[in-house]
């Protein structure tokens, strides 16, 4: 299974789904590949944001050696899923897509809430880190 995490910036909330996701992944035996993404290009080439590295740390996970990269098109072929973190993601995701194939692939992360962004307030990423951790279990509990 290949999964694919995105967000605005590929900084804040989508690197914690990846480390996240691999960490829950790997703790329950899964074989799956999972990565994150950017709708916007500010950060490409950069780490995570240090409060999001710092945030994984406190759980466990490092996160520390990912590299922010853009949302390109060939990743609805390579991947199985691409779950997003809010409605403009889903937007942005979805207006990419070449079909209706493309489109199935793509879902909110939380179903029918969306992960704010953490941007401009630090005390925000640890309850987006809780956020999200609660929804990877329920995706693996609807995938596995
Ligand atoms: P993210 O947060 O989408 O969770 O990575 C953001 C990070 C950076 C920016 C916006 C959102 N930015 O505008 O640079």
């Amino acid at each position: 299974m290949k999964l694919l995490m995105v967000c605005l910036g590929n900084i804040c909330r989508s690197p914690l789904a990846h480390g996240i996701m691999e960490h829950l992944a790997k703790q329950q035996g899964l074989n799956w590949e999972v990565d994150s993404a950017g709708t916007g290009n500010w950060h490409v080439g950069e780490g995570p944001d240090r409060r999001s590295t710092r945030t994984a740390r406190e759980h466990g996970i490092d996160i520390s050696g990912q590299v922010c990269r853009l949302f390109k098109v060939s990743d609805f072929d390579y991947h199985d899923h691409i779950f997003v973190m809010d409605r403009n993601n889903l937007g942005d995701i979805l207006s990419m897509a070449r079909n209706d194939e493309d489109r199935k692939k793509v879902k909110l992360l939380l179903g029918d809430k969306i992960v704010p962004d953490p941007y401009y307030d630090d005390a925000q990423f640890e309850p987006v880190f809780q956020m999200i951790e609660k929804g990877c279990k329920e995706i693996i509990k609807e995938l596995v």
